[in-house]
């Protein structure tokens, strides 16, 4: 690299982002080395794929809570030529998975252990993604995530607090204590966690692709620990696991085209809810006003009811709050490339077990299925049949990478974790830019409303709801409860009108950043 453009880099690797504007190519994700990865690969001429594929292993390094390449996820692309596409690398049930597995199993075995685990997707996710649409080798793009691993990074302090949380895990297994402990204690705020093991799983990838994962020691590692601890999977699960390659869906909105995820993401459930409002003008009902959030929770009811009945109310919805366990990545390159990701483990470091020395947390996407046909869950919801376990099927997933196009041209790259809140984070960020015109920070920090029909509560952020609006919302008969933020809502925009790139990082995940060139 030349020298003067060494210096450049540097200095914009150094730099403190939250928001930033950029003419040569955007990176937004829930962790700063993970978006420098991403900005490094676009610098070395990469496109938005290349750096997707850099990001999406820079964060299963760097937030091993929930970048992975033990789980799965969405990827949609906007291709310059014109061309949207979907990828659909969503885990799948092992072949072994019958329907009523858990009926008499602890009730945590949907969540921990490796019967909790689904056929991970992640990395033939990503390589498809690359070999299709990418321009560079796969181990250049993964050379940011090797060092990272292998030199280590720094943890910082929400890091830490999470790493605290779930010491208790940790200490379970040894090979996991070993990683995630230093001397049998979390890892402290400023301190550097190498992760070799990891590190040499990921040289293994590079080296031999998607075979090393599904076909090699990665995929018999996990199967032989998996047998030792009364899981299901098998070396053919990883044989036969398939990523499916479609169109995105597409729905019109004010005159814009949202492309986002097809089932079983939270797509559709997003076009659901703004078809209802289009037929109403947000804007003249006025931002956060008693009409304009009956309209917003007409439209999550309509959304919500019919993903419900149609497929499935699974057990994640019916959940108080969701945290945000899940990561999402925003990409614009230079070129006019776009991409957004959305990939998860489910849980905070998933089914929170390794395999041997993979260095890898595996998921538990098990629970996204309805685990117990017919029972009612603690809030009285009845679970679908449509969402059943079945061997080889994909659960049903709210995850909901979005690009929206204006006049054939990118507006907006965004998405969020949070469980069924990420259709209403997407949601809300789109109305805040294209029906209040917000600038895209202002947007992404906004509060937040949520409402998923069960419970029949409307959720609300802190300082969401005057206490006027409140009151003539409650005496309309709407149920209102206040909770603690949600989401992580990392966005790209695009001024139609300038062209300049605007970067967004959310306030609620302090170490993630938009890393960005003018
Ligand atoms: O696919 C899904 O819908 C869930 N596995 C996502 C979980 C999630 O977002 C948890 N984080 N808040």
């Amino acid at each position: 690299m030349h020298k003067k453009s060494t210096a450049l880099l540097i200095f914009l690797l150094s730099q403190p982002f939250l928001s930033f504007a950029a003419q040569t190519g955007m990176v937004v994700s829930e962790h700063r080395l993970a978006s420098q990865a991403g900005f490094e690969i676009l610098h070395q001429g990469g496109n938005a794929i290349d750096a997707a594929v850099a990001v999406g292993y820079a964060l299963a390094v760097v937030n091993p809570c929930c970048g992975n390449i033990g789980g799965g996820g969405f990827m949609v692309i906007h291709l310059a030529t014109g061309k949207n596409i979907a990828i659909n690398f969503r885990e799948k049930a092992p072949l072994k998975a019958v329907k009523n597995m858990y009926l008499n199993t602890t009730s945590d075995a949907t969540t921990k252990g490796y019967l909790a685990v689904a056929v991970p997707g992640t990395v033939l996710g990503l390589d498809t993604a690359l070999k299709q649409y990418g321009t560079m080798q796969r181990a250049k793009v993964m050379a940011p995530a090797i060092r990272l691993a292998e030199k280590g990074y720094v943890v910082t302090s929400y890091e830490a607090n999470q790493f605290k949380k779930f010491a208790e895990d940790f200490h379970e297994q040894a090979n996991v204590a070993a990683i995630f402990l230093k001397n049998g204690t979390p890892y402290q705020a400023g301190e550097l966690l190498i992760q070799t093991d990891l590190a040499n799983t990921l040289k293994l990838i590079a080296e031999n692709g998607p075979n090393a994962f599904y076909k090699g020691s990665i995929a018999k590692a996990i199967v032989t620990a998996s047998n030792a601890h009364g899981g299901k999977l098998t070396l053919q699960d990883f044989n036969n696991y398939t990523i499916d390659e479609t169109p995105p869906i597409r729905c019109a909105y004010r005159g814009d085209t949202i492309l986002t995820a097809p089932y079983p993401s939270g797509g559709p459930t997003l076009c659901d809810m703004l078809k209802v409002l289009q037929k109403v003008s947000l804007k003249q009902s006025g931002y956060l006003t008693t009409q304009s959030i009956r309209d917003i929770v007409k439209a999550m009811r309509v959304g919500f009811t019919k993903r419900n009945k149609n497929t499935a109310a699974n057990k994640i919805m019916a959940r108080q709050h969701e945290l945000t366990d899940t990561t999402h990545y925003s990409i614009l390159d230079k070129y006019g490339n776009a991409v957004a990701v959305t990939y998860t483990i489910n849980g905070f470091f998933g089914a929170r077990v390794i395999a041997d020395h993979t260095g890898f947390f595996l998921n538990d996407e098990m629970d996204d299925f309805t685990t117990h046909p017919g029972v009612a869950n603690k809030f009285g919801l009845i679970q679908s049949e449509a969402n059943a376990i079945q061997p080889g099927k994909r659960p049903l997933s709210s995850m909901t990478p979005t690009i929206v196009m204006r006049d054939d041209k990118v507006l907006m790259v965004l998405g969020s974790p949070g469980g069924p809140r990420i259709i209403t984070t997407v949601l809300m960020t789109l109305l805040n830019v294209i029906d209040y015109g917000m600038a895209l920070q202002a947007a992404v920090d906004a509060p937040r409303i949520h409402y998923q029909v069960i419970p029949d509560v409307v959720n609300v952020e802190p300082g969401t709801l005057s206490s006027l609006v409140a009151k003539q919302l409650a005496q309309r008969g709407y149920h209102i409860q206040i909770q603690h933020t949600w989401g992580a809502m990392e966005a790209i925009q695009i001024d139609p009108v300038t062209g300049h790139v605007t970067g967004a990082n959310d306030y609620r995940r302090p170490d993630g950043a938009a890393v960005g060139l003018n």
